[in-house]
């Protein structure tokens, strides 16, 4: 039912948690289902654009209609895959919940159980957002948020940090916002600060108005 108003237009969408593993049995991952970053693929192809859907593990069937679909498990594989993907994309929408941190080190044998409490030191993850910020020229680059606080003013450093086109803030605090819903209540941040509020909306509908947007930027750019 959509309009093909896509068609030539080429995108990376990045979807799911990732997966930071500890020792043979155990990880740390995040809440995200793949629910938003699947739905912005699936209304994509059907309108008519070349879609890479680069995913964490989640539930999901990976739409039939999109041109690749590549398979990760760690932040750092999410980094390497829309890396090598980046040239031959024109835009790319960062849906995944990516994870900041990773165990300092992989144990190859399961960590036994001990006296006390155990700690597990952590390293900091690429944030894939701002490297591909930094090379991107003139691809346009889309970014999530999920706060609980201070939604708006994190969601403005963000675009700055990332070099970002806009950005989407999940509302984590209403319900029907976030994390494994059908629906999403979203905010969405300009780069020159200003913002608009959606009221709740399926999470296809919520692909609709951030492909709308991109689709904007994209005409602008091959009219100049
Ligand atoms: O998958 P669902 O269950 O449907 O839930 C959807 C969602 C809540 C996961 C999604 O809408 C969402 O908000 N995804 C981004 C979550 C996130 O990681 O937000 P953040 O504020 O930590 O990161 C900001 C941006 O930087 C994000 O675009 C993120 O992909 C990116 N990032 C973050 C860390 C990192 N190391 N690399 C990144 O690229």
């Amino acid at each position: 039912q959509y309009e093909k108003d896509l068609v030539g237009r080429k995108i990376i969408i990045t979807a799911g948690p990732t997966i930071e593993s500890i020792d043979p049995v155990r990880y740390l991952t995040n809440r995200s289902s793949g629910k938003m970053g699947y739905a912005i693929a699936r209304v994509a192809a059907a309108r008519g654009a070349e879609v890479t859907l680069i995913s964490g593990k989640t539930n999901i069937k990976p739409p039939v209609n999109i041109k690749k679909f590549i398979n990760i498990t760690s932040a750092e594989d999410m980094y390497q895959a829309v890396v090598s993907n980046l040239d031959e994309n024109d835009v790319v929408i960062k849906s995944a919940a990516v994870a900041d941190y990773k165990p300092k080190e992989y144990s190859d044998k399961k960590i036994k159980k001990k006296d006390g409490d155990l700690v597990i030191e952590l390293d900091r993850n690429k944030d894939i957002a701002y490297e591909i910020g930094k090379i991107k020229k003139d691809k346009i680059l889309v970014g999530f948020a999920a706060e609980t606080n201070d939604i708006i003013e994190n969601a403005k450093g963000k675009i700055a940090k990332k070099n970002m086109d806009f950005i989407v803030a999940n509302n984590l605090k209403e319900s029907g916002a976030g994390f494994g819903t059908d629906t999403n209540v979203v905010s969405i941040i300009e780069k020159d600060g200003s913002m608009k509020k959606y009221p709740m909306m399926t999470k296809e509908e919520v692909a609709s108005v951030i492909l709308d947007k991109i689709k904007v930027l994209l005409d602008e750019k091959s009219s100049l």
